[in-house]
């Protein structure tokens, strides 16, 4: 038997989609586009790529994109006024700091700054609140769009036993709140947890977020689980000079026992471009003071 592949690429084609539509109607009816801001500190080639596609993707879904490069040696009380002026204009609707930042630039500092109204990453404190009690706010993209690909595939998780291996403000900790959300019984394994694999094998739900390649065996799975692998990993690849993209789990071995999984590339990561979409004309429906229907997108 061989694991049904979760198509996180076609899943986030179709959102955006769905996206562009309610973007267009927001124009018709405010005269003017949602407006998403990026601000990217320095010069990782990396966040250089990912800025470059949220910026294509939020212009190709009828929004506007603004966007905001400063030096690697940009100070603080810079980034600090950038970002204040960014929380002024009407016309930006949500902001997002590419991190990691430069080490001599404090993240949460600059993270706190954003107003939480705008934080279309979810990363203020003021949204990991609201996560945690319930409250409607801002829900970390990449953590969202699992359960997305989760609620797709299964219908409702309630009752189910997830594990979420992985301890991170990004993903680990809001996958876990998000899970709990919808009633799972949620276990957040990390590296110093006893008998992972004994751990793993009870899930019905592993959700990998650790960013170590292909750490998660096939015989941790239990047979018919829905595996989420949230890795992007680099590795050389077999040909000399060449590098590959691997997840956090084994694929080879864990399609041979899970029901369901994500590939990598082509599962979770297009979902997170998608959600932050979706969570940018949120901000604008909101801030606009106009209803969006949850169940829109
Ligand atoms: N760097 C890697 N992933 C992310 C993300 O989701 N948001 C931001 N702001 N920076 C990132």
């Amino acid at each position: 038997m061989s694991a049904e592949r979760i198509d996180g690429k076609a899943y986030a084609l179709g959102l955006r989609g769905r996206i562009a539509t309610l973007a267009a109607d927001f124009t018709a009816r405010t005269g003017r586009k949602a407006g998403l801001a990026v601000v990217l500190v320095g010069e990782d080639a990396a966040s250089q790529v990912y800025v470059r596609s949220k910026g294509k993707a939020t212009v190709e879904a009828g929004m506007a994109s603004f966007e905001h490069r400063l030096p690697a040696d940009a100070g603080e009380a810079e980034l600090l006024a950038l970002i204040g002026a960014l929380n002024a204009d009407p016309a930006v609707d949500g902001i997002l700091v590419q991190l990691p930042l430069p080490a001599h630039l404090d993240e949460q500092t600059v993270i706190s700054t954003i107003s939480p109204d705008k934080d279309v990453d979810g990363f203020h404190v003021t949204n990991a609140g609201r996560l945690a009690v319930g409250q409607p706010g801002f829900v970390p993209c990449t953590p969202l769009g699992c359960v997305m690909l989760l609620k797709d595939r299964l219908g409702s998780l309630s009752g189910m036993d997830a594990v979420v291996i992985g301890r991170s403000n990004i993903v680990g900790k809001p996958m876990a709140q998000l899970l709990l959300a919808e009633s799972c019984t949620v276990t957040i394994a990390h590296s110093r947890t006893r008998d992972l694999a004994d751990v793993v094998r009870r899930a019905d739900i592993v959700v990998a977020a650790v960013g170590r390649p292909e750490m998660v065996k096939g015989d941790w799975i239990k047979p018919g689980a829905t595996v989420i692998d949230v890795g992007i990993n680099r590795v050389d690849a077999a040909e000399p000079g060449k590098t590959r993209l691997v997840g956090d789990v084994d694929f080879g071995e864990a399609c041979a026992v899970a029901g369901a999984i994500t590939p990598v590339p082509g599962g979770v990561g297009p979902m997170t471009i998608a959600v932050l979409l979706r969570n940018a004309l949120v901000a604008a429906f909101r801030n606009a003071g106009m209803a969006l229907p949850a169940e829109a997108i």
